[in-house]
């Protein structure tokens, strides 16, 4: 079984938005694979990179289509967007300084800020997506 499974509970009324989130859940998934294979080491520097590019090209995209809507909670998104990647980056700067906990301490933390952020934010997005 997948560490994460996309079921409709985090569903935002946006079929991208969902697309885009499930791409993010595979992201974490494949990590936590190969750390259950014993390749922690060499797959974490990649799904840095995967998670950090694909974050970036998300939020663009959530960010332009609220928007558009016009969506008063905007600012809010933006800043915990902006929060998620500063610590990505420390993650990333820790592991590649070899101060770094474990990896599954950053798989944690994408599980549970991915999904703590969709349930709790971009759900309240859902009433507005005509
Ligand atoms: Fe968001």
């Amino acid at each position: 079984m997948p560490l994460l499974e996309w079921t409709r509970e985090y569903s935002v009324g946006s079929e991208k938005m969902d697309n885009e989130h499930k791409m993010l859940f595979s992201i974490i998934n494949d990590l936590a694979d190969h750390v259950q294979q014993g390749e922690g080491n060499v797959a974490l520097p990649y799904a840095f990179t995967q998670m950090k590019a694909y974050s970036i090209y998300h939020f663009a995209s959530e960010e332009s289509m609220l928007d558009k809507l016009n969506y008063a909670e905007l600012d809010i998104q933006k800043k915990e967007h902006a929060a998620f990647i500063e610590r990505i980056n420390l993650l990333e700067k820790d592991f590649e300084q070899m101060r770094m906990g474990t990896i599954d301490s950053v798989i944690t933390f994408l599980k549970s800020w991915w999904t703590a952020h969709i349930l709790r934010e971009d759900k309240k997005y859902a009433g507005f997506i005509k």
